[in-house]
């Protein structure tokens, strides 16, 4: 496989390539072939989805939790969505239906969804831009000293490599395969970081996360997490080469589902 030098594992692990690989074959080949999918009717069908549902049982909007815009609801951990790749969004619903990534909130609202309608929802959050809400999580100015150290050098000492190498810049995330983190709330980042540690999210490849997370203190997840929530999210959801503007849309915060 053309990504398995050894040398350069940890950063392009075979698993992430073989990944990639089943992206490519899912995109060409949707389970369900409707004629023509234009990546535009994809779009709209995803926004759909985002609205109200795919119709089936279940399955409730996308929006009630991560709103129509993606920005999610900081205050209770409810993750940002908006501008997350395409590739990431599938991959982290899929690990909801396989029972990889534990997720109580999704397990029921995503049973229904076809890989087609995962595709669609997918490409939808990942194209909407979005601000970043206000986090009310309380901040600890005593510890960013500590959090920007870890994002930016990592724990050698411990084995706790640096989070920018795998996050990008700033915590901005590197297409396709690994997430931004900058800008979502203290209260999911926590959560998020404890849940692999503890093993209960185990759908990061290669258990790169679980290793990571496992050595972290407590008071090291809190330090690193209100650092990456203070940053600001890519301006645009993806960083620039991928963001060709006609692709960006611009939805006004008012268009919210109707109970
Ligand atoms: C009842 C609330 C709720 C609904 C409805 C919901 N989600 Fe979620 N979602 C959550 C919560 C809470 C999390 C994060 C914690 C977890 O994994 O349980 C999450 C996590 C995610 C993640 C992972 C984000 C990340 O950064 O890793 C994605 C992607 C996602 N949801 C997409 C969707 C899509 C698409 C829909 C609609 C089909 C949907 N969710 C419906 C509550 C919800
Ligand atoms: C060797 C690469 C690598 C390093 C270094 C790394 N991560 Fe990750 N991280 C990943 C991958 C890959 C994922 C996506 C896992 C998945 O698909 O479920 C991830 C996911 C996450 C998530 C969940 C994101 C979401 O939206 O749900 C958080 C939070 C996170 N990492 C925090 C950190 C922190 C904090 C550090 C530094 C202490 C760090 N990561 C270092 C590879 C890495």
């Amino acid at each position: 496989m053309m990504v398995s030098m050894s040398g350069l594992r940890v950063f392009t692990p075979p698993a992430l390539a073989g990944l990639l690989l089943l992206g490519a074959v899912v995109t060409i080949f949707p389970t369900r072939a409707r004629g023509a999918d234009t990546e535009a009717a994809l779009i709209a069908w995803g926004h759909t989805i985002a609205m109200q549902g795919n119709g089936l049982p279940g399955n409730t909007a996308c929006a009630e939790c991560h709103r129509i815009n993606g920005g999610g609801m900081p205050s209770v951990g409810i993750p940002r969505i908006a501008g997350q790749t395409e590739t990431y969004i599938y991959r982290e619903i899929r690990g909801v239906q396989k029972g990889t990534r534990y997720s109580p909130y999704m397990d029921g609202i995503v049973q229904n969804l076809s890989r087609r309608d995962i595709r669609a929802v997918a490409l939808y959050y990942s194209t909407v831009r979005t601000p970043k809400l206000h986090d009310p999580a309380e901040y600890d100015p005593s510890l960013r000293e500590l959090g920007r150290r870890i994002a930016h050098r990592g724990l050698w000492d411990r084995n706790i490599p640096a989070c920018i190498l795998c996050h990008g810049q700033d915590g901005r995330g590197i297409p396709p395969n690994f997430p931004y983190i900058a800008g979502q709330s203290t209260t999911y980042l926590t959560g998020q970081l404890i849940s692999f540690a503890v093993v209960r999210r185990k759908d990061d490849p290669e258990g790169l996360m679980r290793g990571i997370a496992s050595k972290l203190t407590h008071q090291e997840i809190k330090a690193v997490a209100q650092y990456f929530a203070s940053l600001d999210p890519p301006v645009y959801g993806k960083i620039p080469e991928k963001n060709r503007p006609d692709r960006l849309r611009l939805i006004p915060e008012k268009e919210t589902p109707t109970p």
